[in-house]
């Protein structure tokens, strides 16, 4: 396992579209290790590849009660609404108030190709919005109703 760059805002990276895993090979399974590595190390309670500058469609995510990775995530449901706070790796020493739904239903690929769903609720619903956005180029800050500048 290895600890990989966070990349920032205003690298065009974080602005692309990212491309669906068609196969899941060593590779893939390194990446899903750094990925959590990388995020562990930095506090972080979600990661998505494109921050460590690969357009591929993956997230990991641990909001405290285990390690969540996911590969091709969609959201194929979502209920309810709420503005609260929300920081991201890629865009340090900020944070802004963003609407997300307070439940979504996931699905995808867990790392042995088996599809998996996640039903989250809150704070973990939370961090599968933002991850998934990631995938598609958007940023927080981009959503944020308003942003708060930290120390
Ligand atoms: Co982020």
């Amino acid at each position: 396992m290895a600890i990989r760059n966070i990349v920032k805002i205003g690298d065009e990276v974080l602005r692309k579209k990212s491309k669906i895993v068609e196969t899941i090979d060593n590779k893939i399974i390194t990446l899903l290790e750094d990925m959590a590595e990388t995020m562990h190390e930095s506090k972080g309670v979600g990661l998505a590849a494109p921050q460590v500058g690969l357009l591929k469609r993956i997230i990991v995510i641990d909001v405290g009660e285990g390690l969540i990775e996911l590969i091709n995530p969609e959201i194929i449901d979502s209920e309810g609404s709420k503005k609260e706070d929300e920081a991201c790796l890629s865009v340090p020493g900020k944070s802004g108030i963003v609407e997300r739904p307070t439940y979504v239903k996931v699905t995808g690929l867990n790392r042995k190709g088996q599809k998996v769903q996640y039903e989250a609720h809150d704070f973990l619903a939370k961090a599968f919005c933002h991850e998934i956005d990631h995938l598609d180029g958007i940023l927080y800050v981009d959503k944020a109703i308003e942003m708060d500048e930290e120390e």
